[in-house]
């Protein structure tokens, strides 16, 4: 194709021209990648089809959403009619009942929930309930967790335990993230001290438990234990961040996945959103009742939303954990993943490339590495060129993953062994290049 015939090329620069970076949401611009992001027409179950009519075999799925594919036919029927009932109301409804029924029935630890429209919004609210429920203002976040962009969250650590973070935005002023301490993934000794020395004036501590915004790490159980603990010794809240991990790694969400480990375990508030909302804008939190009744307009922390509960995302959410509650659906949609990094990891054994990969449920991650990582210092320590290389290849052949080394893929419902098969023998091709290389 050359640049006058690919349509991918003309709407982007089209986009560039009114559109900061030609994108909505800057990963999508392909920036750390390279190369033209694919403008996408339409998809269907696995696939999607871009501006010039190639079809990819899809694993980011919207980044999380898509866990029953694209186009679901219970789905598609819900939301055409709902939407024939009426877009927005800002009044209740039905099935803003439903819905919350429905998450709670699933994630017990959330004894009332509200919703909201985005994962940004939902983790935003999550703190100022925490701040009010506790009167404290200190936070705690992990380096590598993404919890959307509010601006108390876009910070990196500062210089020692005793300083708080700075900006990684510009625009977000240091009086802002002063109160927010970044610690790193996986280490106790460092989470100890930190509650030594802040613990009674801590409000929150905020944890994506199977972090896919450094592509995939998992909080190790005994660190999860001491978040458990120490959150609990001194009357901070446990925030579990499962805007992308609820109900993609099991129907309980990923809190589930650490009550079978450590007896009784349960966050204090959960973050939510993707799956949720079945790829509309839909997002929530919730937690025990005392703690959201703090919420207006019972109690005294603020938060609203015009959208907030919107009658289509909601008949869209409804529709997605009524088709992810069916039994098998989780063992299938793991066992799909699982064979997934398993050929992935047998391509690049045989073709003699250093890989690791982990899954759960419907998430995946791996890695140009030969042991999988524990924190972010190690995933940003990842060959950059060779990850391109991988990118750009598997592209080239009709599979999309995420467009950056520290982002998870996802499979869904809709992907069948063939399309495994098909990947697996794509990367296996590029793997083969990137040992020449
Ligand atoms: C763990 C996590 N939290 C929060 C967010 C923010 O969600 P949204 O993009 O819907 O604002 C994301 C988005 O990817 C996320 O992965």
């Amino acid at each position: 194709m050359t640049p006058s015939t690919d349509l991918n090329l003309s709407l982007f620069e089209r986009a560039k021209a009114l559109i900061p970076g030609g994108v909505n949401s800057p990963v999508r611009a392909f920036k750390a990648v390279g190369g033209t992001p694919r403008f996408v027409q339409r998809a269907q179950g696995a696939y999607f089809w871009d501006a010039n009519g190639q079809r990819f075999i899809d694993y980011i799925g919207s980044w999380g959403p898509m866990i029953l594919g694209h186009g679901h036919p219970a789905v598609l029927e819900a939301v055409q009619k709902a939407a024939l009932d009426g877009f927005s109301f800002g009044a209740p409804t039905e099935r803003e009942v439903e819905l919350a029924e429905a998450i709670i029935g699933h994630v017990p630890s959330m004894e009332m929930i509200r919703l909201v429209s985005s994962g940004t919004e939902a983790g935003m609210s999550a703190i100022r309930l925490a701040r009010g429920a506790t009167g404290r203002s200190k936070i705690i976040k992990f380096n590598g967790c993404y919890h959307g962009h509010a601006d108390a969250l876009l910070v990196k650590a500062g210089s020692g335990l005793a300083t708080f973070g700075h900006a990684t935005s510009a625009g977000v002023p240091a009086e802002v993230v002063q109160h927010t301490l970044v610690l790193e993934y996986n280490d106790i000794a460092q989470l100890e001290e930190a509650f030594a020395l802040h613990g009674s004036d801590l409000a929150c501590l905020m944890i994506e438990p199977i972090a896919g915004n450094m592509n995939f790490v998992r909080a190790s159980v005994p660190f999860m234990q001491r978040c458990r603990e120490l959150c609990t010794r001194y009357g901070a809240l446990l925030v579990f961040d499962e805007v992308m991990t609820g109900f993609r790694v099991a129907l309980g969400s990923a809190q589930s996945l650490y009550a079978r480990s450590i007896p009784g375990f349960k966050p204090d508030l959960t973050v939510l959103g993707k799956v949720i909302g079945g790829g509309m804008p839909l997002a929530a939190f919730g937690g025990p009742r005392a703690i959201m009744e703090h919420l207006a307009p019972l109690g005294p922390v603020y938060q609203a939303g015009t959208l907030s509960g919107n009658p289509v995302a909601t008949a869209c959410g409804l529709a997605t954990l009524r088709e992810i509650g069916r039994p098998g659906f989780y063992e299938a949609l793991g066992a799909r993943t699982r064979s997934l990094i398993e050929g992935l990891a047998q391509a690049a054994q045989a073709e003699g490339v250093p890989f690791s990969a982990d899954c759960e449920g419907g998430m995946f991650g791996f890695f140009l590495l030969s042991e999988l990582p524990q924190n972010y210092p190690t995933v940003m320590g990842t060959d950059g060129t060779r990850f391109n290389t991988l990118f750009h290849g598997l592209l080239d052949r009709g599979v999309y993953i995420a467009p950056a080394l520290y982002e998870a893929g996802f499979v869904s419902s809709a992907h069948t062994a063939q399309d495994i098969e098909e990947t697996v023998a794509a990367a296996r091709a590029v793997f083969r290049t990137l040992a020449a290389g």
